[in-house]
């Protein structure tokens, strides 16, 4: 498929992103549980659905800012093992909706540059979902702007088993050694292998959870809440986000001060301090 003209930002957006990219550093992954649809259409006495559909103008929204504003990877977690247990209609919806949206995003995504990706118990998904899926992946495969990585039919419990059973089914077959698995190997038979962890977890409309979604990756995430229902988080509260990301520092179980050493160049690593300390 050929690339036409990319979305442009419009003046005053260009403006706020030249500002979060001089003012600080831009997060190389975010990862959003985009939460509030069905809350958002209750208030507003309109079926669930009405909040998936809205929803979806959220997701256009965001991706096409964090595209814009040279984020790296965007996972958005869409659907949930757990989601399938919700009633047939909302489930079938979703699905519907998931499917219109890949059929008419792809061409989009790929004038932009984005590259996607799926993570999650594919197979579970109907075969036309996964058809179009794995068609809109291979259209996008080469681009390099964003990766928009969609968690479907995902949780991390799910992930952390089959990561389990596929290390257990080498260690069985006498491929690996105990002393191979370390934290590395764990994550290199996640579903994000060769994907950076995230930098910063958002999720709406106001709750303090993380509902099964990515407990290995976010270790060292920081974490935004927003008050606001997905559909209407829209770019303005992206860059919010990102501003309030930018003030925290980010200690990785260091103390502020080799923080600030490392910051400027001067840290040595932790090992070589304590050999240091010992041998004097
Ligand atoms: C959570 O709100 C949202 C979902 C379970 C689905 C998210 C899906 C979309 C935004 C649309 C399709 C996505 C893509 C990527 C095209 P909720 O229903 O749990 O809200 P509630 O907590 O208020 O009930």
């Amino acid at each position: 498929m050929k690339r036409r003209s990319p979305n442009r930002p419009t003046a005053e957006d260009k403006k706020i992103q030249e500002g979060l990219r001089s003012s600080g550093n831009i997060p190389v992954h975010i990862a959003v549980i985009m939460d509030g649809n069905g809350r958002w259409a209750t208030e507003r006495s309109l079926p669930r659905v009405a909040g998936h559909n809205e929803g979806v103008g959220s997701v256009r929204d965001i991706v096409e800012a964090c595209g814009q504003l040279g984020v790296g990877h965007l996972t958005l977690y869409a659907f949930s093992t757990e989601n399938w247990n919700r009633p047939r209609e909302e489930v079938s919806t979703l699905m519907r909706l998931l499917l219109n949206s890949l059929q008419n995003e792809t061409d989009k995504l790929h004038q932009n540059n984005v590259r996607l990706t799926a993570i999650g118990d594919i197979e579970k998904l109907p075969v036309k979902v996964q058809d179009k899926l794995a068609q809109a992946i291979s259209i996008t495969k080469n681009n390099t702007g964003l990766t928009l990585n969609l968690a479907l039919s995902y949780s991390s419990r799910w992930e952390i088993a089959q990561a389990v059973r596929s290390i257990v089914r080498k260690a069985q077959k006498g491929e690996i050694e105990l002393d191979d698995i370390d934290e590395s190997f764990i994550a290199d038979h996640l579903t994000t292998k060769g994907m950076p962890e995230p930098d910063l977890l958002i999720r709406t409309s106001g709750e303090y959870r993380l509902s099964n979604f990515m407990l290995w990756q976010l270790a060292y995430a920081e974490l935004y809440i927003s008050p606001k229902f997905w559909p209407e988080f829209h770019r303005k509260d992206l860059y919010e986000a990102i501003k309030d990301f930018q003030k925290r520092e980010r200690r990785f179980g260091l103390v502020s001060e080799q923080v600030r050493r490392r910051k400027n160049g001067g840290e040595k690593s932790l090992a070589n301090k304590i050999f240091e300390s010992i041998t004097g």
